[in-house]
C-alpha cells in the first residue's frame, strides 16, 4: 500500500514538474506571450472573485463553476476589493487599447488580475482554467506569470458535414464547446449535399420530407460492399437551429451555414426534379453501383462522390435559392453564408440545350463562365440583404464574383489566386493536415475512413500564410479552417475521435503567432495534459503512439528505446516476439533494451492504453540490423 503510495505520488509530482517547466504553462494554444515570475497564488476558499461589470458576470460564474469542480469549494463573488483579501478579478478596464479578442492575465501572490473584453475575457477565461494545475490540500497553487495574448488571424473555423451522415443537436453543441475552449471562433455548418438535406426550409418542406431522407447507406469503403437498404434521415427544425446559434453566441461562435450549389444538390433536386436540367431523366442510378440498379423515380443519393445532376440556372432555380437563402439569412445572424460551388460537373449543362442558348445569350465563354454566372447572380442577392458570401475555390473558374471570400480547399493555388486578386482568402488545403476525415496514422487499427493521411503533426506544421503572398497580399488570408467530411463518420464518438488532438494543432496554428510553435512543447507537454484530462470526461480522443516513436525503420545494433507516455497516466505495452501487444505484453518502465544481431531484425510494437482503458493504434518499428528484407532509407 505504502509502495502504491509512493508511485502515485511520483507520479503525480512528474505530472507537476511537467506542468511546471512548460514554457506555455499548459495553454493551448499558444499564447502571444508568458513571462512566469516567482510566487505562488493559493487559491483557495476564502478567495472572492470580483467582476465590477454587470456584462462581465457571466464569465465569473463560468470560472467559478470550474473552481466549484475543481477545487471543491465555490469562490464568493463580490463586488469591489478590499484590501485584506486576496481575489481574482475579472475586468475590461484598459481592454479597448488591446487587439481585438485579446487579453491579459496578471498572477501574482495577492491576485490574479484577467483583462479583456467580451470574447477576449472569455479566452482568458479558457487559458486560467487551463493553466490551473490540481488541487492539492485543499488548494490549487497558481503559480505567479503574466500572459498576454491575442489571436494571429480572425478566421478560425471548423467545418461538420451533417448530410452524409446527421450529427444531433447535442453532438453540434458539444462540437461548439470544444471550438470554444480552443478559441476557435467560426463554426461552417454544411447542411445539404447529395445525401441529405438538413434544414428545415418552411416554403419547401419536401426539402426535409424528401431530401432529407435516403433508403440506404453503403457498406464499408465507397463503392462498399453494397448498402444496409435502410431508410436514412434527420434534420435540423428551425427551433434547433435557433438554440444552436444561441449556445454558439454565448461562446463567441459564429455559425457559417453553407447551402450547396449550383453543385453537390441531388437532395434538393429529389425533393424538386424541376431543378434539374433534365426533370425526368432517372439521374441517380449509376448503371456501375448494382444496388441502385434498376430503381426507378427520384431517390437522394446512397452513395458517395460527385454527381451530374446539377441546378439547372433558370428563373425558377434561381427564385428557388433566393427563397431559400432569405430563409437562411433570416436565421443565421452571420455576414458570411456558404454558397459551396465545388465540383459542379458541367456534363449536363453540355447536354443541355437550355444551357447552351443561355450561355451564347449571355456571351459566356462555356459552363465555367456558366458557373461564374450561376454564383454572381447569387452573390447579388446574398450582398442585397446586406451579408457576403463565400465559396469554395472553384468560384475562382470563369470569373471571381466580386465580393466572395474563397475558401482554398484544393491547394493553395486558389488562395493565392484570390488574395492577388484582393478577395479575402480563408485557408483550408486537402494536403494540409486540415482534412479531419484523413486517417490519423499508417495502422490497420485505423477505423474506416476516406483516405489520405493527416497526423495531429501535419495539422500543425501547415502555416496558413503562404510565402508566394507580399506583406499586401497576406492581408487578405483573414484564416484557416479544418474540415469533417462525414462519408465514414456515421458516431458523436468518432466525430470526437477524428477531431481530437488534431483540432488542437488546428488551434495553434490560427491563433498562435508562428514563431511561438514548438511541436516538441506542444505534444511533449501540453498534448499528454489535456489528453489524460479529456481521459476523464466522456469525450472521445485519438491516442497517440508513445512519445519517441514513430512508424519507421530505427538502424543499429543495440538499441535503448527511450519512451513516453503521450497520455499523462497511460501505459505503454510492447512486444518483441510479433503479437499485438495488450496489457499481457511487457509493460514499458525505464528504456526497452534490444541487442540485434548483425544481418537481423526485430520489431516492435506498441500499444498506449489510458487510465480510462482507452487504446491507441498498434505502432510498428523496426529495429534494423542490415536485415536483407528492410530497405536501407
Ligand atoms: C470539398 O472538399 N469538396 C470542398
Amino acid at each position: 500500500m505504502r509502495k502504491l503510495f509512493t508511485i502515485v505520488l511520483l507520479a503525480f509530482l512528474a505530472i507537476e514538474a511537467s506542468a511546471q517547466s512548460d514554457p506555455n504553462m499548459g495553454i493551448i494554444p499558444a499564447p502571444v506571450s508568458v513571462k512566469k515570475n516567482s510566487g505562488t497564488f493559493k487559491l483557495d476558499k476564502t478567495v472572492v472573485l470580483i467582476s465590477n461589470e454587470p456584462k462581465n458576470s457571466r464569465m465569473a460564474d463560468l470560472l467559478n463553476a470550474f473552481v466549484t469542480t475543481k477545487g471543491g469549494f465555490a469562490l464568493r463573488e463580490v463586488k469591489s476589493e478590499s484590501a485584506n483579501e486576496k481575489a481574482i478579478i475579472l475586468t475590461s478596464e484598459g481592454a479597448d487599447q488591446m487587439p481585438a479578442e485579446g487579453y491579459k492575465i496578471n498572477i501574482t501572490d495577492k491576485k490574479i488580475t484577467i483583462t479583456g473584453k467580451e470574447a477576449g475575457l472569455f479566452y482568458a477565461v479558457q487559458s486560467i482554467m487551463q493553466l490551473m494545475p490540481e488541487k492539492q490540500n485543499n488548494e490549487i497553487l497558481v503559480p505567479a506569470a503574466e500572459i498576454n495574448d491575442y489571436p494571429r488571424f480572425k478566421y478560425r473555423g471548423l467545418h461538420l458535414d451533417v448530410s452524409r451522415h446527421f450529427f444531433p443537436v447535442a453532438l453540434v453543441k458539444k462540437y461548439i464547446d470544444v471550438m470554444s475552449q480552443y478559441k476557435l471562433n467560426n463554426f461552417h455548418w454544411h447542411l445539404t449535399d447529395d445525401q441529405g438535406w438538413r434544414l428545415e426550409i418552411k416554403k419547401y418542406p419536401k426539402l426535409t420530407s424528401v431530401g432529407g431522407s435516403r433508403n440506404g447507406t453503403i457498406i464499408g469503403h465507397h463503392p462498399g460492399v453494397g448498402t444496409d437498404n435502410k431508410e436514412y434521415k434527420g434534420f435540423y427544425t428551425q427551433d434547433e437551429v435557433k438554440e444552436v446559434l444561441a449556445y454558439a453566441a454565448a461562446r463567441f461562435i459564429n455559425v457559417v451555414p453553407e447551402i450547396e450549389l449550383p453543385g453537390h444538390a441531388s437532395a434538393a433536386i429529389a425533393a424538386y426534379p424541376e431543378l434539374s436540367c433534365f426533370p425526368e431523366r432517372d439521374t441517380f442510378i449509376d448503371p456501375k453501383t448494382p444496388w441502385s440498379g434498376s430503381r426507378k423515380g427520384k431517390q437522394v443519393q446512397q452513395q458517395f462522390g460527385v454527381f451530374d445532376d446539377v441546378f439547372v440556372p433558370n428563373d425558377n432555380t434561381f427564385k428557388f435559392l433566393e427563397n431559400v437563402l432569405d430563409e437562411v439569412i433570416a436565421l443565421f445572424p452571420s455576414k458570411y453564408i456558404h454558397i459551396g460551388g465545388d465540383e459542379c460537373p458541367k456534363e449536363y449543362w453540355k447536354q443541355s440545350e437550355f444551357c447552351q442558348k443561355l450561355i451564347k445569350k449571355l456571351n459566356l465563354k462555356d459552363e465555367h463562365g456558366l458557373q461564374s454566372y450561376f454564383i454572381q447572380r447569387i452573390e447579388k442577392h446574398v450582398n442585397k440583404r446586406g451579408r457576403s458570401v463565400i465559396g469554395w475555390d472553384e468560384i475562382l473558374e470563369g470569373g471571381l464574383a466580386p465580393n466572395a471570400t474563397v475558401m482554398s480547399w484544393r491547394g493553395t493555388e486558389g488562395g493565392i489566386a484570390a488574395a492577388k486578386q484582393n478577395h479575402d482568402v480563408i485557408m483550408t488545403p486537402n494536403a494540409g493536415g486540415l482534412y479531419f476525415d484523413h486517417k490519423q496514422s499508417n495502422s490497420p487499427d485505423e477505423p474506416t475512413n476516406i483516405g489520405g493521411f493527416a497526423p495531429y503533426t501535419s495539422s500543425y506544421a501547415y502555416d496558413p500564410m503562404p510565402k508566394e503572398l507580399n506583406a499586401d497580399q497576406q492581408k487578405y488570408v483573414i484564416g484557416v479552417q479544418a474540415n469533417l467530411w462525414t462519408e465514414y463518420i456515421q458516431t458523436p464518438v468518432k466525430v470526437e475521435y477524428m477531431i481530437i488532438p488534431r483540432v488542437f494543432s488546428l488551434a495553434e496554428i490560427a491563433w498562435s503567432q508562428a514563431e511561438r510553435k514548438d511541436l516538441k512543447n506542444f505534444s511533449e507537454q501540453r498534448l499528454p495534459l489535456h489528453l489524460a484530462r479529456l481521459d476523464k470526461s466522456e469525450t472521445n480522443y485519438w491516442v497517440p503512439a508513445p512519445i519517441g516513436l514513430n512508424e519507421k525503420v530505427l538502424n543499429g545494433e543495440n538499441f535503448n528505446l527511450e519512451l513516453k507516455a503521450p497520455v499523462e497516466g497511460s501505459k505503454i505495452y510492447y512486444t518483441l516476439d510479433l503479437t499485438r501487444p495488450s496489457i499481457n505484453g511487457n509493460l514499458y518502465t525505464n528504456g526497452v533494451k534490444v541487442i540485434v544481431p548483425k544481418g537481423e531484425k526485430r520489431i516492435l510494437k506498441t500499444v498506449v492504453i489510458t487510465p480510462s482503458g482507452k487504446q491507441s493504434v498498434v505502432t510498428e518499428t523496426i529495429l534494423n540490423n542490415g536485415a536483407a528484407d528492410v530497405k536501407a532509407k
